[in-house]
């Protein structure tokens, strides 16, 4: 089964902060308002709480990629 990597591609990202309210264990804030992947939880994450921050975002800048 192929691996799963999730980054946030922050040339989309616009601050809505949707995706540290939904899934706080797996997405930080930084200084400037944009969302980051926790260090770590790139490959290890809870998916189905990701998935909700995916549909959440409204710049769609959540992304899972197979590896
Ligand atoms: Fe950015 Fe979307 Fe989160 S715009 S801060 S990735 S909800």
């Amino acid at each position: 089964m192929a691996k799963k990597e999730l980054t946030i591609d922050l040339a989309r990202c616009q601050g809505h902060a949707r995706c540290w309210a939904i899934a706080p264990e797996t997405f930080e804030i930084d200084e400037e308002g944009y969302g980051h992947v926790i260090d770590g939880r790139e490959a290890s994450f809870d998916e189905e709480n990701v998935r909700k921050a995916i549909k959440n975002c409204p710049e769609r800048s959540i992304l899972i990629r197979e590896v």
